[in-house]
């Protein structure tokens, strides 16, 4: 966010939105480009980098491993990295600090366990609180020693070594970040290093390690997953990569564009890997008049620009197999599925319990301040829609953000179209992973303000 630090802000009812906008780079593809280069030999440039507090903690481990990383002169301009080579990481001299970024965590703790040296990790108290042992587990049959709190949670120690055995490893929940870890352990190990995803997870690492060298092998599997073979110690050299706006931050807009009546918003140059666009088809089958142009590919990516016109929205029934596609949007969907007519009914949301914050219980607890009735068990959450003609979310709450950034914007989001305004209590985290937030939204028609 630009200007003073704001603590508590609230979103005031909007009229309508109306504009064309462009969303930052996408926090996912952002770690990576940072880390590969870090590890390619030579240059490796990088356009639309997310400047984001997340990313920015990727940027400065990877300086403190001895990787040079050459900032804008401009803010928006081209990131320079100059790369160690694979296995070529140095000690850090301090603790790495992840802030609230569970991708940077968990993606570094694979990248350094293949070196010979030990590596402090700690974190903000979300970060903190979220489980590594998912990566502890792997990455501890590599031959990687760890010294970690209760349940493995961090403040924690990565013992590596660069003699780390392959393994073949079958995931036990979807998570990228977990496939991601150890196929980057797996980089600075002799041999093949396999991954079983039941469910196919972004892919991101897989097309980035790609097109810096390395040989990355995905096949279908027979029940609808996916193995991963990743072939150890690649040449890897810099490249030039663009990196596409972030569809998890374009959702808020596109989002509210839907729910604030007489709105048309449209949102330019959005990253749609297949992997990613879950929400796109789910908002569709709500009946949102959405819209695809120019798409187009870069750097080995799908892109479009994505036009919604606000419209009435009905419940559906989201199915469990598309969570992964769409894992950060929930929150946000869960906003779109206040203002429709009917219920939406989406399950297979374990997963958002370890997020920044338990997002179900924030989501759940939040609508229900804001005078939407639901309904939640364990992995699941109903929204009983409030839709109809001029039927609004009452709002008039103040919701508690949870230090997570996707809860700060959905209820932000939400207060756009509800009868009264929504606050937030903390909106500092929003700078995590969509800095302007605030402005883009006001550029549009909303009323965000200090509360
Ligand atoms: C990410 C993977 C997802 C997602 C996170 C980013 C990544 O997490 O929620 O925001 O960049 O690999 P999980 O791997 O825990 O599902």
């Amino acid at each position: 966010m630009s200007g003073p630090t704001i603590q508590s802000v609230s979103s005031q009812p909007a009229t309508n939105l109306s504009g064309r906008i462009a969303v930052p780079g996408d926090k996912s593809i952002s770690h990576r480009a940072l880390m590969f280069g870090g590890i390619a030999v030579g240059e490796t440039v990088i356009d639309g980098l997310l400047e984001g507090e997340d990313v920015l903690s990727t940027a400065a481990a990877m300086e403190q491993m001895g990787a040079e990383v050459i900032r804008p002169d401009q803010p928006g301009g081209a990131w320079r990295v100059y790369g160690r080579g694979v296995g070529g990481l140095s000690e850090p001299t301090d603790v790495l600090d992840m802030g609230n970024s569970g991708t940077a965590a968990r993606l570094l703790i694979g990248l350094v366990a293949a070196h010979s040296f030990t590596t402090f990790f700690t974190g903000d108290a979300s970060l903190n609180g979220r489980p590594m042992a998912r990566v502890i587990m792997p990455l501890a049959q590599m031959g990687v020693g760890f010294q970690t709190r209760s349940e493995g949670r961090m403040p924690l120690a990565v013992i590596g070594t660069d003699q780390l055995v392959p393994i073949e490893y079958t995931l036990p929940v979807a998570s990228a970040q977990v496939k991601s870890a150890i196929l980057l352990a797996g980089l600075n190990t002799a041999g093949q290093t396999t991954v079983i995803e039941p469910q196919p997870t972004r892919d991101h690492s897989e097309r980035m390690l790609t097109h810096f060298g390395a040989t990355v092998v995905t096949e279908e599997t027979p029940d609808g997953g996916r193995r991963i073979t990743l072939t150890g110690q690649p040449e890897m050299t810099g490249q030039n990569v663009r990196v596409p706006g972030d569809v998890s931050s374009a959702a808020f807009p596109l989002v509210a564009g839907l729910i604030v009546p007489g709105s048309a918003v449209t949102v330019t140059g959005v990253g749609l890997n297949p992997l990613r666009a879950g929400l796109i088809e789910t908002l569709k089958e709500m009946g949102a008049s959405l819209t695809l142009e120019n798409e187009r590919t870069e750097a080995g990516e799908p892109i479009a620009d994505i036009t919604v016109t606000a419209g009435p929205l009905k419940g559906i029934v989201v199915p469990p197999e598309r969570a992964p596609s769409m894992i950060d949007e929930y929150p946000v969907l869960a906003m779109a599925a206040a203002c429709a007519e009917g219920s939406t009914r989406m399950t297979g949301l374990g997963e958002l319990r370890v997020k920044e914050s338990d997002r179900l219980d924030a989501v759940a607890r939040g609508l229900e301040a804001c005078g939407v009735s639901i309904e939640e068990g364990d992995d699941w959450l109903v929204v009983h829609g409030i839709g109809g003609t001029g039927n609004k979310p009452k709002g008039g709450a103040t919701v508690p953000a949870h230090l997570d950034h996707r809860i700060a914007m959905s209820f932000l989001v939400l207060g756009m179209a509800a009868e009264t305004a929504i606050s937030v209590d903390d909106a500092t985290p929003i700078a995590t992973s969509f800095p302007g937030f605030m402005d883009i939204m006001n550029g549009i028609g909303a009323s965000i303000s200090g509360a």
